[in-house]
């Protein structure tokens, strides 16, 4: 027997940052502040992302880019790697990312990459609660995604490796 199934999820769309919750404003002004510190200099392609954690503190991260371009990094794995290893196993309510280019306007919501979803990916699966991803370009609307699992069907975590 043959099945189709689709996979579709629900994200909510603000038309600007300010239709956000004042919480979720303040969590993205972070990623903004994090994004006006990124290094990267190869891309002109400054991202920020900022982390909520359970006890109420945001961490922040950006891009850091490399001469040698791979050893790199997105901003979403330096704030969520940060955030593991200053508090280990502490649970991640939300990140919000943003982007912005030196050479134009980056006015649609700035996409995580598949390497970032990934990572994020392993958080979400080990504290078993969905982490709110806001994502957001320079200007423009914000999308509001439930979970990291929406952003990455039929992912691969360790379940599979037991
Ligand atoms: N970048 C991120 O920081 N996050 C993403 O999810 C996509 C891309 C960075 C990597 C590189 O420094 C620059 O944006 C251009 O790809």
């Amino acid at each position: 027997m043959v099945n189709k199934k689709k996979i579709s999820f629900d994200v909510t769309v603000y038309d600007s940052f300010n239709e956000l919750k004042s919480d979720d404003q303040n969590l993205m002004s972070a990623a903004v502040s994090a994004r006006q510190r990124a290094y990267a200099p190869y891309s002109s392609f400054n991202v920020g992302a900022s982390v909520l954690l359970e006890n109420g503190e945001i961490i922040e991260g950006n891009n850091q880019e490399n001469a040698s371009y791979p050893s790199g990094l997105c901003a979403e794995r330096v704030a969520v790697f940060y955030a593991g290893a200053k508090y280990p196993g502490m649970k991640i309510k939300a990140i919000a990312i943003t982007a912005a280019s030196l050479n134009h306007e980056v006015s649609e919501p700035a996409a995580p990459c598949g390497n970032c979803r990934q990572a994020i990916s392993e958080y979400e699966f080990r504290q078993g609660q969905p982490i709110k991803i806001l994502l957001m370009g320079e200007t423009g609307s914000v999308i509001e995604c439930n979970s990291l699992a929406d952003l990455l069907p039929l992912g691969f975590n360790s379940s599979f490796l037991n």
